[in-house]
């Protein structure tokens, strides 16, 4: 499968591990760096420490032979020929995307660098930031040619990391030189030329031999463009269906059929035209607020990014008036919620518009039994049990005795609940979903009274 590369990744969080384990997947020797000791021994007994789909058979495949982990950067930077900068990049106050620990990381790498290194920026960052790499290296002592900084920006999915990183729809390299550049084309090449996908057991998705996925090389800075204005598009799209569904909402339309009918075009396309509660995750409200800062800051006016943002803010507001709508008051009601993730598929609750609906709804006087298949323990750090916050093992048990139940998450196995041990539970036959997880005919015929989002209410 090509030549394998001797590669260090810095970081172990979602796209650090992952990028770790699929590297050696393609063939390649891995170092995982990892600053926190309790972090690396757990991923060195094969805890992969988050929810992913095929991460758990990738550790367990390479764990302690093509992937090491190890807190030492130092031994990690000087074997390796590329060295892969995967670590936080939160939002700071300001809405800027905090680069303290990528600045920390390049000058950790500065102190070990005894040969020509291609460092790649893989963290979510904004313009520039190979730039300010490159000179804090050099203001520690290492010569220019002693090292390239390259961009390659990684467009993963949680709850489908591993598929998408083996299966990318374009993989991005941002060069600014040919040595580098090739160091990236040769990582990359059993993905590109297709060498990956004639092997046995391998992780399955759209692209084969045959028609492997594309390498796009680019300068810097575009490449580090090409991220932040692919996640605020995507944001926009779902901003934009999300406007829809309230017109929708305001004439009797059905936003599923507009969604529909938009999609089918193209140049448009179905995807991400979901309607919802807003997004939310780790990665597009923070992104959308650096690409619009980082616009600001150079003095272009993106206020479409703003309007982007208030939608999303609103999107969640319209939903409460609509449980309260459906309840008449608030206060002292109980109800049953189903998700807490931020999206179906993961247990990550960063910035999930489902917990910070049950926020608002405990803020009203509500109390709430949720179920989520898997973010159950993760919220219980930020929403502990108590006499208004209660959790269940299953979604029947949540909707017990409830004056209604609210779908708050995607995950499929919701689309497969029974609809009549669901209506004998309740105390009311109510559902409120914001995820438009049913066919509101199928939720009537159950007898329940069914609210969606951009949807006529169903009886
Ligand atoms: C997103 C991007 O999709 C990835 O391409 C990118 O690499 C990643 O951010 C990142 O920058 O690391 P992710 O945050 O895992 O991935 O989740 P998405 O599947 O994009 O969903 C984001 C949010 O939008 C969720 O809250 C989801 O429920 C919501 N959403 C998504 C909708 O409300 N409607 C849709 O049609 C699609």
């Amino acid at each position: 499968m090509g030549k394998s590369v001797n590669i260090a990744v810095v970081g172990s969080g979602y796209v650090g591990l992952v990028a770790a384990v699929c590297f050696a997947e393609m063939g390649h020797q891995v170092t995982c760096v990892d600053n926190d000791p309790r972090k690396v021994a757990a991923l060195q007994g094969g805890d992969t420490l988050i929810h992913e789909e095929h991460l758990p058979e990738l550790l367990n495949r390479y764990r302690n032979t093509k992937v090491t982990f190890t807190t030492d950067l130092g031994s990690a930077a000087e074997n390796a020929a590329a060295i892969f900068i995967a670590v936080g990049t939160p939002q700071s106050e300001t809405g800027d995307a905090d680069l303290s620990y990528v600045e920390a990381v390049a000058c950790e790498i500065a102190r070990h660098l005894t040969s020509y290194k291609v460092i790649v920026e893989k963290s979510t960052v904004p313009v520039y930031t190979n730039e300010w790499i490159r000179r804090s290296i050099e203001r520690n002592g290492i010569d220019r040619k002693m090292f390239d900084v390259v961009s390659n920006p990684e467009f993963l999915r949680e709850g489908s990391a591993v598929g998408d990183f083996l299966h990318p729809d374009r993989i991005v390299v941002g060069a600014d030189s040919e040595r580098a550049a090739q160091v990236l084309q040769d990582i990359y090449a059993p993905l590109t030329d297709g060498s990956y996908y004639k092997q046995a057991n391998i992780i399955p998705g759209p692209f084969s031999a045959d028609a492997p996925p594309p390498l796009l090389l680019t300068s810097t800075k575009s490449a580090e463009i090409i991220k932040h204005a692919s996640n605020a598009f995507l944001a926009l799209k779902i901003s934009f269906i999300n406007a829809v569904s309230n017109l929708c909402e305001a004439t009797d339309a059905n936003v599923q059929q507009v969604a529909q009918g938009m999609g089918l075009d193209s140049r448009i396309g179905p995807r991400f035209l979901r309607p919802g509660i807003g997004y939310g995750g780790s990665c597009f409200p923070k992104d959308v607020a650096a690409f619009r800062s980082v616009a600001d800051q150079m003095g272009v006016d993106f206020s479409l990014l703003t309007e982007v943002e208030r939608i999303n803010a609103t999107q969640k507001k319209r939903f409460l008036a609509k449980v309260r709508a459906a309840l008449w008051t608030l206060r002292g009601k109980k109800l049953g919620v189903l998700g807490l993730a931020f999206k179906g598929d993961t247990d990550d609750i960063r910035d999930s518009p489902a917990i910070e609906m049950v926020q608002m709804l405990l803020a009203e006087g509500c109390s709430v039994c949720a179920f989520d298949p898997a973010a159950v323990e993760r919220t219980k750090a930020v929403l502990p049990e108590s006499d208004k916050v209660s959790y269940s093992t299953d979604a029947y048990a949540a909707a017990e005795d409830a004056d209604a139940l609210l779908i708050l998450t995607d995950w499929a196995e919701f689309g497969k609940l029974d609809m009549k041990k669901l209506r004998t539970a309740l105390r009311y036959p109510i559902m409120i979903d914001g995820r438009n997880m049913f066919e509101p005919a199928t939720v009537a015929a159950a007898g329940l009274t069914y609210y969606s989002v951009g949807r006529p209410a169903a009886h």
